[in-house]
């Protein structure tokens, strides 16, 4: 079942930027793209570096680290030296709030 959580208030991310906050899971990158909210771990699956500071490429996201890329959209690792997909998580809008799922 779906334990939806506020994390911010939409007004805070409008689109094209990013947020990141801290969860009981950890830190979380929230990125409002052209499609949507979408929400990724904060730590690159190479080194365990930050991630959610990296560039953005459309809905690709580039480690600031050693450049590996990871698709925003369902966190697949594109590209090395990453091999190992990221965690995402489902985020939806209720009410002017980010909320995303921790139930994954
Ligand atoms: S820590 Fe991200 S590519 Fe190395």
């Amino acid at each position: 079942m779906a334990e939806w959580v506020d994390v911010g208030l939409e007004k805070d991310c409008p689109q094209g930027q990013r947020i990141v906050v801290d969860t009981d899971a950890g830190k979380i990158g929230i990125f409002h793209l052209n499609q949507g909210f979408y929400a990724i771990e904060d730590r690159c699956s190479h080194d365990n570096g930050e991630l959610a500071s990296g560039e953005c490429d459309g809905d690709e996201i580039i480690c600031p680290r050693h450049g590996a890329r990871f698709c925003l959209l369902n966190g697949k690792a594109l590209t090395p030296p990453a091999y190992e997909d990221i965690e995402v998580f489902a985020v939806r809008v209720h009410n002017g709030m980010i909320q995303i799922d921790m139930d994954n």
